[in-house]
């Protein structure tokens, strides 16, 4: 994880990394330093906390005027995170200066030689050795920084990306990745480095991103790309269609509930030139070039990390009740190390909001290299997955920068449904009736959504109940399973209140053991073809003294004379349903959080994307 900024050009570098950072921030908030260079020689600062702490202990020191820098703010995997621990980190000479986002797999055995050698070093990171070993090269080859780079980077195991200041060069910064994502922004006399564009669009919208093994040199205001085999290639230019405004609060409180009132637009936004209900007519662009292949599928592997793994359940009940074509929902870390089964003639769906999810990398790279068709669903534009994969549609759910996902999470679940919508027709296994009938009431969830919203306030009430429970059950059945998991990890994650997510009627296999009067259980008991039983559910726990939150349709009168609270969400066809359902969960979520005086947008020990595994 940590996010990276780096700057070369005729402005003062120290404002414009700082606010990089707190942009970045998202990305890992347990220190933050910057590198300058001017008169008084490359100076590193670095301290433990956020991004203003750092900024706050450079108020009065005259001396970071610089026309170059590089900034980091760290999720530290190695180390714990402390002042010493913190990014940039010198090279032993002090001649060189480091900012690196990944980890170095083999980071012991380059340490020991070093050790041998008479390095010393001042923290027990991965990358203060890593700039070591370069440095070593460099003095030992009598090569330039450059090349030292190239080299090392041949013997470095692990993900990184790097940006290195040097001394002896002070016009260069020199930058390198493989498996952790970097993008240059190309202004005019002057380049911009970061973890991702936002840091970098208030000053231009050309970039250029960096692949795996290349290396970028920024010297003498000019910009050279090259593999590490020494092969010059051409930067291709991007032009951003990012706007600022999205990644800026917008007079909410927290991002996290910004990007829940958003919903209604992101998810419309997401459906936006690929549904006209009027006419009948569905398109998801990125599937064309491999129809034949989705439709012909003999299975559909979907797999994806936390929230977004969640969104694939939703998906394996869409895909297989419409399309009829068999699904299997994998957590990437587990599907990538267990030798699975995969065939040419499957289609492997990766979700992603970020992109750059480390697990779920790996899990493509390996159904890739076994002849599957791969499709990308992700949010971040131009990321590492969606370049990885053969075929893709973003979710278009703009930038989400609170920890939680919620935005990214319904504009998932709106890309599958319309793909399991579309397929379901192509296929014939969905009739023209439904699949009509089916495309105007998606069109009209984000408005279903928008009424969602209004319950703000009586969620508010109720979280005031429960901001002290010290546990939570969520239960749901059918596609309201899944909305129970990601209800309960919402609450785990930002209020650090124990929740579990369950199908509703597992509970009777173990987990009613643990309701009694102090234990809260959210259902989620819309009026569907499983509704029924979900009822029976609900008298179970009643009977066990357990207080009872329940998600209703608008108008259910059976459910309210159980349950100690009733959520009335409008009605929507079932498989539509999580779209609105998991809304009034995350709001839950949310005013929880916030009673308990816990950080909403940066929880603990989380980051925003994951790129490590
Ligand atoms: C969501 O609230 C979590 N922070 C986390 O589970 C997240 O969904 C997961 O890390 C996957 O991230 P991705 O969608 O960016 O791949
Ligand atoms: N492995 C490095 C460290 O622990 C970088 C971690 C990161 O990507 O934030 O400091």
């Amino acid at each position: 994880m940590c996010g990276i900024v780096a700057y070369v050009g005729e402005q003062d570098a120290l404002p414009i990394i700082i606010k990089g950072l707190k942009r970045l921030e998202y990305r890992g908030y347990d220190s933050a330093g910057v590198a300058l260079l001017n008169d008084n020689g490359l100076s590193v600062y670095k301290k433990k906390g956020k991004v203003s702490e750092l900024e706050n202990s450079l108020l009065d020191n005259p001396h970071l005027n610089s026309k170059i820098g590089i900034g980091h703010t760290r999720w530290a995997t190695h180390g714990e995170p402390n002042d010493a621990n913190a990014h940039p980190h010198y090279s032993s000479t002090e001649n060189f200066a480091m900012i690196h986002n990944g980890i170095i797999e083999n980071y012991e055995v380059l340490k020991t030689d070093l050790l041998n050698k008479g390095y010393v070093f001042h923290s027990e990171t991965d990358s203060e050795v890593f700039i070591n070993f370069i440095e070593d090269i460099h003095k030992n080859n009598d090569c330039t920084l450059e090349e030292a780079v190239r080299l090392a980077l041949h013997k470095v195991v692990g993900a990184y990306a790097i940006v290195i200041m040097s001394k002896e060069e002070p016009d260069t910064l020199i930058a390198a990745r493989k498996g952790s994502p970097l993008v240059i922004g190309v202004g005019e006399n002057e380049y911009f480095l970061a973890s991702d564009a936002t840091p970098i669009i208030e000053y231009t919208n050309q970039v250029v991103y960096l692949d795996d093994y290349e290396i970028a040199v920024i010297r003498n205001n000019k910009l050279q790309i090259k593999t590490i085999e020494n092969v010059e290639t051409n930067p291709y230019i991007n032009q951003l269609e990012m706007e600022l405004e999205a990644i800026e609060k917008g007079g909410y409180e927290h991002f996290m509930l910004k990007e829940i009132n958003e919903q209604p637009r992101s998810i419309a936004d997401c459906m936006r030139g690929r549904l006209d209900a009027q006419n009948g007519r569905l398109i998801v662009g990125g599937l064309r070039d491999y129809i034949n292949k989705f439709q012909n599928a003999d299975r559909i592997i979907i797999t994806a990390c936390g929230t977004s793994w969640h969104a694939g359940l939703v998906a394996e009940y869409l895909f297989e009740e419409f399309a009829r074509i068999p699904v299997e929902v994998e957590y990437a870390s587990e599907f990538r190390y267990r030798n699975p089964v995969i065939n040419e003639g499957d289609f492997v769906i990766a979700i992603s909001q970020s992109g750059e999810t480390a697990d779920t990398l790996a899990a493509i790279e390996l159904a890739k290299s076994k002849g599957a068709t791969i499709f990308g669903v992700c949010n971040v534009v131009g990321s590492s997955i969606a370049r990885a994969t053969h075929a893709g549609s973003y979710t278009h759910a703009g930038p989400e920068i609170g920890v939680a996902s919620t935005k990214a999470f319904t504009a998932q679940i709106s890309v599958l449904t319309m793909m399991a919508l579309m397929l379901g027709y192509q296929r014939g296994t969905l009739s023209e009736t439904k699949y009509i009938q089916l495309l105007s009431e998606l069109e009209a969830i984000p408005s279903k959504v928008e009424k969602a919203l209004l319950l703000n306030e009586q969620i508010e009430k109720i979280s005031e109940q429960y901001k002290d429970a010290r546990n939570f059950l969520y239960l749901g059945r059918g596609y309201n399973f899944p909305v129970a998991l990601e209800g309960a990890l919402k609450l785990k994650e930002i209020s650090y209140i124990h929740a579990e997510g369950y199908p509703a009627a597992e509970m009777k296999h173990g987990p009613i053991a643990l309701i009694d009067e102090e234990m809260p259980v959210v259902f989620i008991a819309t009026k569907d073809s499983s509704y029924e039983k979900v009822v029976s559910n609900i008298q179970e726990v009643k009977a066990r003294k357990g207080k009872i939150i329940a998600v209703v349709t608008e108008g259910d009168t059976s459910v309210k004379a159980m349950a100690d609270h009733v959520i009335e969400i409008p009605h929507a066809h079932e498989a539509l349903v999580p779209l609105i359902s998991v809304v009034p969960l995350q709001l839950l979520s949310y005013h929880i959080a916030v009673m308990r005086g816990c950080n909403v947008d940066q929880p603990r020990n989380l980051a925003k994307s994951v790129t490590v595994e």
